[in-house]
């Protein structure tokens, strides 16, 4: 007979950062009468985002989600053209592309870094390839270089879906500032945030005034606003794409307690990673691999655990001690509208579908103790994964 576990207080999942100066900037917003966007608080967010990750432009946009459809509106894709990226990320990823007619080829992740696996992409490029993208899981861009110089020899350029990577760096470069078009998330579950938001950082020059255009309904209002027209007019495809002044508010003052947030994050990240080796390696469970020329955002701590038997049971066993975690993305090559509308390339993608129904997520969010972390330390230590095959064991992934 089990016996069951001592009663203990919850450890949420996740707890939205709360800003000092959020209430009072969405009062000032609110006060100024000025609610529809690009005002001085969507200046300030793009100048701090510009500096953290030094992209040359910072346009803000409701949703990571709608600043990857810019992108796929900027790369004038047609019906049957392909875009590469990883099966390993959410809907929009490929949503965006497979919007504007062009076909998502999936490729399979990298076991350790669970970002695009280099070695597999130049099999996955045709002569109907746009764009490659680059999704930096957990805030780790894996071999972003390997990816680019594929990318470069075949002249299509790399878009980075950073939605996890705001502060992370790949050879002291930080992400989002590395491909020509980079994307980033201000949804509530991310390490700074306004709710729900984003950003499309364009790094290419050539492409900013479109940009602009497309994200202001498809017309050239910026331009009338600097008087460089005298009316403004319907020039491109496009949509209303601007974020709402005060989710900015909300944002700006987010981001500018962002190295504070860093810090706690990493802190709880490091306490983790410092406490969990011994028992990942008796348990057969594989913790995240930070390459050595990669800089993370402690946006997630993820173990993969040997099956998904051991996954179920891991999953409930912290839940008996008060420890929230989840499981993570889904394969899109093998979801209803990724078999629909895209293909995966050649080899398929194993270690996706492998990782995919392993990997758990624990807490990590500023609001988390000291404490806490350690009852998530001592849960994950009291469990075993008795089920699993010696085999498996020494491949976890
Ligand atoms: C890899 C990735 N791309 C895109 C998105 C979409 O972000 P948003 O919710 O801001 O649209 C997410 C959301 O978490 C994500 O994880």
């Amino acid at each position: 007979m089990s016996v069951a576990p001592p009663a203990t207080r919850t450890v949420p999942f996740h707890v939205p950062h709360t800003a000092e100066r959020q209430d009072a900037y969405l009062r000032r917003v609110l006060d100024s009468g000025d609610l529809d966007g690009d005002g001085p608080f969507t200046a300030r967010a793009g100048e701090l985002l510009s500096e953290m990750t030094g992209a040359r432009h910072v346009l803000l946009t409701p949703s990571c989600t709608h600043a990857l459809e810019i992108a796929a509106l900027l790369l004038d894709l047609a019906p049957g053209d392909e875009v590469v990226m990883p099966s390993f990320t959410f809907a929009p990823t490929a949503s965006a592309f497979a919007l504007r007619g062009a076909v998502p080829v999936f490729v399979d992740c990298r076991p350790d870094t669970l970002t695009l696996d280099e070695s597999a992409l130049e099999a996955a490029i045709t002569e109907r390839t746009r764009a490659v993208v680059a999704v930096h899981y957990a805030g780790v861009a894996g071999d972003l270089g390997a990816i680019r110089r594929v990318a470069d020899a075949h002249g299509v350029p790399v878009v980075e879906d950073n939605a996890h990577g705001l502060g992370a760096s790949y050879r002291g470069s930080p992400l989002g500032g590395v491909g020509a078009l980079a994307t980033l998330s201000f949804h509530a579950t991310k390490n700074v945030h306004c709710g729900k938001g984003g950003a499309l950082l364009v790094n290419d020059d050539a492409l900013v005034d479109r940009a602009t255009i497309i994200r202001d309904r498809g017309t050239n209002r910026h331009q009338y606003f600097r008087g460089q027209v005298d009316k403004y007019r319907w020039v491109e495809l496009g949509s209303s794409y601007i974020l709402p002044e005060p989710l900015a508010a909300l944002l700006a003052a987010q981001l500018e307690e962002f190295d504070a947030v860093q810090a706690r994050r990493h802190a709880v990240w490091d306490t983790y990673h410092r406490a969990l080796p011994e028992w990942a390696a008796d348990q057969g469970v594989a913790l995240p691999t930070v390459p050595e020329d990669n800089a993370h955002s402690a946006h997630l701590y993820h173990l993969v655990l040997p099956s998904a038997a051991d996954r179920a049971a891991l999953l409930r066993h912290l839940a008996d001690r008060g420890v929230q975690a989840t499981f993570h993305f889904q394969p899109l090559h093998t979801s209803p509208a990724g078999v629909r509308h895209g293909r995966a390339a050649p080899g398929g993608c194993p270690v996706t579908e492998r990782v995919a129904d392993r990997l758990v997520r624990l807490p990590l969010h500023t609001a988390l103790s000291d404490a806490q972390a350690e009852q998530v330390v001592d849960a994950l230590r009291s469990f075993r994964t008795g089920a699993v095959r010696a085999a498996d064991r020494e491949d976890p992934r």
